[in-house]
């Protein structure tokens, strides 16, 4: 028997790793998935979602991409780690992604071939290609600037790349000094922390799709308060010490996860 099982659970209900089924559909996310979702079929090129560490933008991409499961006329390039020192370096990241071939080998050949794709695939085969990039705030200053060249290839109706970035604070001072980048944005939102009922919601949410069926007989309403003034409403936070909570329970042998339990997670934590 698992740890987990001990408690009446089929999985663990707060593990990090990005299981889409445990997705809550929280206000503001829904928002921010239903914009990007219609600037992106609307062709309206670039969309971008700042918010600080944890409050969840790797999640929205996921789960953005699942909404456009089995629609081949979206073609998604998911990039995750933006960090290039070159302009080179980067070009020759998308190539990649893009699956062009690589017959010329200099940044002007690349951006050439960038261009040609985008065409091709935007106007000859009429597929709508989407660009997102997770980590933005590591985008150099250079590489938005390519980007924004990128942003104008365009038709009469509509633009040929869509450009979602996701990022955190420190991008907002560089995308204020790019004043002709930042007109080109259709859809920015910046992402704020959950409320107390968001978070007892996302906490008795995750405990029933990981089987447990009276989630509130498991955490008391002071813990999950306790959880919530503890991570000031961020969701890796929330999702850490629900975790945490869990497992010194377990280690407990115990059966409630009250405030005197998260009390000692948050202290320990803090060490
Ligand atoms: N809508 C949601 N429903 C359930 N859990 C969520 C939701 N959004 C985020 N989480 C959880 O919160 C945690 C943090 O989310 P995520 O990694 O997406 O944040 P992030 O903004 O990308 O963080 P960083 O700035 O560090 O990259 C993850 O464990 C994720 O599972
Ligand atoms: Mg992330």
């Amino acid at each position: 028997m698992s740890f987990y099982e001990f408690l009446g659970f089929k999985k663990e209900p707060f593990s990090n790793s990005p299981d889409p089924g445990f997705f809550y559909n929280l206000k503001e996310h829904r928002l921010v998935l239903n914009k990007l979702e219609i600037a992106i079929r609307q062709k309206r090129g670039l969309m971008v979602i700042i918010g600080d560490i944890g409050l969840g933008k790797t999640t929205i991409t996921r789960k953005l991409l699942q909404n456009f499961d089995g629609e081949n006329d979206y073609l998604f390039y998911p990039m995750l780690n933006p960090s290039f020192s070159t302009e080179f370096q980067f070009l020759e990241m998308l190539i990649k992604m893009f699956k062009i071939s690589r017959i010329r080998r200099s940044t002007i050949e690349y951006r050439q071939a960038v261009q040609d794709f985008l065409f091709k695939t935007g106007v000859e085969e009429k597929k709508t290609v989407v660009l997102i990039i997770d980590e933005g705030q590591k985008l150099s200053e250079d590489i938005l600037e390519i980007l924004r060249v990128f942003l104008n290839y365009e038709t009469n109706e509509y633009k040929l790349l869509q450009l979602v970035i996701l990022a955190q604070m420190e991008i907002l001072p560089k995308i204020k000094k790019m004043r002709n980048l930042s007109d080109r944005i259709c859809f920015q939102h910046l992402l704020t922390p959950i409320t107390l009922d968001e978070t007892r919601e996302l906490i008795l949410f995750r405990l029933h799709e990981a089987g447990l069926e009276n989630g509130s007989a498991l955490f008391t309403e002071e813990a999950i308060k306790k959880i919530y003034f503890s991570s000031k409403g961020y969701l890796r936070r929330i999702i850490f010490l629900a975790h945490n909570s869990l497992e010194k329970i377990i280690m407990e042998e115990s059966h409630l996860v009250d405030e005197a339990v998260v009390d000692a997670v948050v202290k320990d934590l803090s060490f």
